[in-house]
């Protein structure tokens, strides 16, 4: 470990030194001479005087370096049965386009752009025409219902809208641009224009706000690169925290692309000219990090992939996309690879497919479960690397650092703090937990570059969900433990959020929605295991004195109704009427008993990935047990 523990210390006792070092490889019109700043409440500010635009240092920069025929994106799309490669001189132009289109439109910089599309390259070009002005992006992701988005709209007050006319799920059209009339019909704010992109498949009827993609773009002057401050934001990314409301992650654009840059050398080992695939989506923070801003700023080409891991059209589709564009570095959530192992259990389908170009395997999202860790460490010969992060950190907090000094991996861990990120273990009282200690995942200020510098309209709020808790520290929401190696194993969510499928979700939000169904008195939305998606959602819900209706019908209302105001990605198809639910003394429904309930570690419901607990399960544990009356007598 004698590499990276003399860059981790480097990192953690003169971050300055440490991090102004990494910002030299990035192309700055004007680089910083002030690498740390702390404003009032005492949180980083990185960069703040540099100079930069992060579209320049990711496509102008290459074309300027002799980059330009080479290929920045690999569209691959099997749901539309359509291929594209753009060289970086092709995106270059093209952003410039889409830049200038959105200029007429009246976006300049500090003006927000609200970004709604499938896994096009469009996608991309818009997230980076939004950089190229100096105009703050904010993506959403496709499997949101109207009600979502609106709730975006509102928050970030865009000038315009990006989005495409549809998106594919498999066999299934998803008309975007009805999803989208509603949710500015739901909105108070209204954007001044829609650009839609126009998709064969199911084009949309215009309105007198919306604008065609192609004949905009055709039309426009190409706009150059605006000069933006480090510490000026990139983009708001609304993720779930425990209420309704989505936060906003704010991310600033020189910190991040300093982050960025440095994590593909030392954490994915990948050099320009290699090819990068992160399977996500645009949507979520894997999608902005490692789809569309990593792989350029370090030279490489990503693969920008719509499609599923399976039934697009099989189990192989993984498989194919890393040999035929010779992926040197691959990225997914572990759940993409039980649905895989689901299907194919053998692997028969990679026996097609030369995969030799593959150097290492990365997985995030969510706890990497020991099965599937396990299948495939023995299916593949390179490395299975679990590591850790979210929305609000950019990128990885904890990893093997593949490109800097590889570590045995262990099942279960996300390996080491990555250099920059104090990581350390805290109890209840705020004291440092030991070896194999349980406790609050936290990390000590400074928070390193790359990392959220704020939500959007709400500074208390980031100051009340992240730093108030231990003074001091950020607060990742994460309970977690140190083995007597120094490898961190992550063990879920110390709060209300779960993880579906690799997509963060708030049970709170849920919530909101049952509980304000006019037949319910009171509800709670736990997480149970599931053996494909990690997660799922369950409503236990207590309908109101008197209901007289059908429990059954019931039941079904509430699926629909979060499917209707959240969206499919809740993926909230599972509802329980029970007689009562667990609480204090004060009345408050004791969720943390409820969680435990479902994680099996009361009352012995199953609780593996392997043996997932079903709703019968936790019906049978809450009434078999009466576990509210237990636990009201417990708190006397
Ligand atoms: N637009 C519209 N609808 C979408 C959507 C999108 N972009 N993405 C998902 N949905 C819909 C799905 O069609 C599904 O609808 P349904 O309830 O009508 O079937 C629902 O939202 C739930 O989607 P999902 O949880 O993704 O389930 P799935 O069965 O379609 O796919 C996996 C399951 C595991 C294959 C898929 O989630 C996956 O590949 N995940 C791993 C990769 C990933 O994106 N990780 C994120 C962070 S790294
Ligand atoms: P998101 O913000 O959507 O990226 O979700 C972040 C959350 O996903 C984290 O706080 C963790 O709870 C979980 N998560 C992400 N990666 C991992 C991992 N490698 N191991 C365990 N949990 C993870």
């Amino acid at each position: 470990m004698t590499t990276y523990k003399t860059e981790f210390q480097h990192s953690i006792e003169r971050p300055e030194s440490f991090w102004a070092e990494q910002a030299r490889r990035i192309p700055w019109f004007t680089p910083p001479s002030t690498i740390l700043q702390y404003d009032e409440q005492q949180h980083a500010r990185w960069f703040v005087d540099g100079e930069l635009n992060i579209c320049h240092a990711a496509l102008d920069h290459h074309v300027e370096e002799g980059r330009g025929e080479q290929p920045a994106v690999f569209w691959d799309s099997p749901v539309t049965d359509s291929k594209r490669t753009l060289t970086y001189r092709e995106m270059r132009d093209e952003v410039a386009r889409v830049a200038g289109a959105l200029r007429r439109l009246g976006v300049e910089k500090g003006d927000r752009v609200v970004i709604y599309m499938p896994m096009v390259p469009e996608a991309l070009m818009a997230m980076y025409a939004c950089a190229r002005l100096g105009a703050v992006h904010s993506v959403v992701f496709g499997g949101f219902a109207p009600h979502e988005l609106a709730v975006r709209i509102d928050d970030a007050k865009p000038k315009v809208v990006v989005a495409a006319s549809c998106g594919i799920e498999v066999e299934r059209v998803i008309p975007y641009k009805p999803i989208l009339d509603d949710a500015i019909a739901q909105s108070e704010h209204q954007p001044d224009a829609c650009v839609i992109l126009q998709r064969e498949r199911q084009p949309a009827t215009l309105g007198p706000r919306d604008h065609d993609w192609a004949a905009l773009v055709a039309e426009a002057e190409p706009a150059d690169c605006v000069p933006v401050k480090g510490s000026d934001p990139l983009y708001v990314l609304y993720t779930s925290g425990t209420t309704g409301k989505p936060k906003g992650v704010v991310r600033d654009t020189g910190g991040y692309a300093v982050a960025l840059h440095y994590s593909m050398e030392a954490i994915y080992d990948v050099a320009p000219g290699e090819v990068f695939f992160s399977a996500s989506d645009v949507g979520w923070v894997v999608g902005h990090s490692y789809i569309v801003y990593a792989p350029l700023l370090r030279g490489c080409t990503t693969v920008v992939y719509e499609g599923k891991p399976v039934k697009t059209p099989d189990a192989g589709a993984f498989w194919r996309l890393i040999s035929e564009y010779r992926v040197k570095s691959f990225f997914t959530a572990p759940t993409a690879f039980r649905a895989i192992k689901k299907e194919d259990p053998d692997a028969k389908l990679l026996e097609q497919y030369d995969i030799s170009c593959l150097k290492a395997l990365f997985l995030a999202g969510e706890r990497l479960d020991p099965p599937t860790f396990h299948w495939l460490d023995d299916l593949l010969d390179v490395p299975v690397i679990d590591h850790w992060w979210q929305t609000e950190t950019g990128w990885p907090i904890a990893a093997n650092l593949h490109g800097l000094e590889p570590m045995p991996t262990k099942a279960g861990s996300a390996t080491v703090p990555v250099p920059g990120f104090d990581v350390q273990i805290l109890d209840r009282e705020g004291e440092r937990a030991h070896a194999m200690e349980q406790g609050s995942v936290v990390i000590k200020q400074p928070l390193p570059p790359g990392c959220l510098t704020g939500i959007w309209g709400d500074p208390q709020r980031f100051h009340s969900a992240y730093m108030a808790a231990f003074p001091g520290y950020y607060l990742t929401g994460d309970g977690g433990y140190f083995d007597e190696d120094g490898y961190l194993f992550i063990m879920g969510r110390t709060d209300d959020v779960i993880n579906v499928a690799g997509h963060r979700l708030s049970t709170g939000e849920m919530e909101e929605v049952v509980g304000a169904h006019p037949a319910v008195a009171e509800c709670a939305v736990i997480g149970i295991h599931d053996a494909l998606k990690g997660q799922v959602p369950v409503g236990l819900v207590i309908p109101k004195d008197g209901f007289e209706g059908d429990e059954v019908a019931l039941e079904q209302e509430l699926i629909d109704k979060v499917r209707q105001q959240i969206g499919p990605v809740a993926c909230f198809k599972q509802v329980l009427v029970v007689n009562r639910l667990p609480k204090t003394r004060s009345g408050k429904i004791l969720r943390k008993l409820l969680r435990n309930i479902a994680d099996g570690k009361e009352y012995g419901v199953p609780s593996t990935i392997d043996d997932p607990a079903s709703l019968e399960d936790v019906h049978e544990a809450m009434k078999e047990r009466d576990v509210g009356a237990a636990h009201e007598a417990r708190q006397v």
